[in-house]
């Protein structure tokens, strides 16, 4: 038996379909990621076909499908953002790094992801890296910032 599978029978024992999210969440927090490997064991344990597993675990934002970056930039696209340009540093921000939301960069320096809102409005546009909050964005901000995360 596989140490995820392991890990699943100690935290759900049911083995009730129904705990498909939860047991998504702990494979992510114990993981950082869903990988396909996951996926199928997930499968195997909850009785769930992997296209199941793969349609519901994409229609939440919170899981992840890709290993994550060493660091996580969360791109605003929320109201305020966008109307202070937030499309146009996404833009800017995907040619930079050279990926798209959901992603992660080949050096494994970043990933990305697009948030709705990171409540913090008053400073649009924004952006997050790890835990530092970048205000009132700019192109050539970005260059910058990034180049302060290795
Ligand atoms: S809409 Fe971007 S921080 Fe609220």
């Amino acid at each position: 038996m596989s140490s995820l599978l392991n890990t699943l029978g100690k935290h759900f024992p049911e083995c009730s379909k129904g705990d498909l999210i939860p047991v998504l969440q702990h494979v992510q927090d114990q993981e950082g990621y869903i990988s396909s490997n996951a996926i199928r064991e997930i499968s195997e344990y909850l009785n769930i076909s992997c296209s199941t597993i793969y349609g519901v675990a994409t229609f939440y934002s919170q899981f992840k499908f890709n290993p994550p970056g060493r660091h996580s930039i969360k791109i605003c696209l929320g109201t305020a953002c966008h109307v202070q340009g937030g499309d146009f540093i996404l833009s800017a921000l995907q040619m930079e790094i050279g990926i798209a939301p959901g992603s992660t960069t080949e050096d494994g320096r970043f990933d990305l992801e697009r948030v709705a809102c990171l409540g913090c409005c008053a400073i649009a546009p924004v952006m997050m890296v790890d835990n530092d909050i970048h205000s009132r964005l700019s192109v050539i901000k970005l260059r910058q910032i990034l180049s302060n995360y290795e």
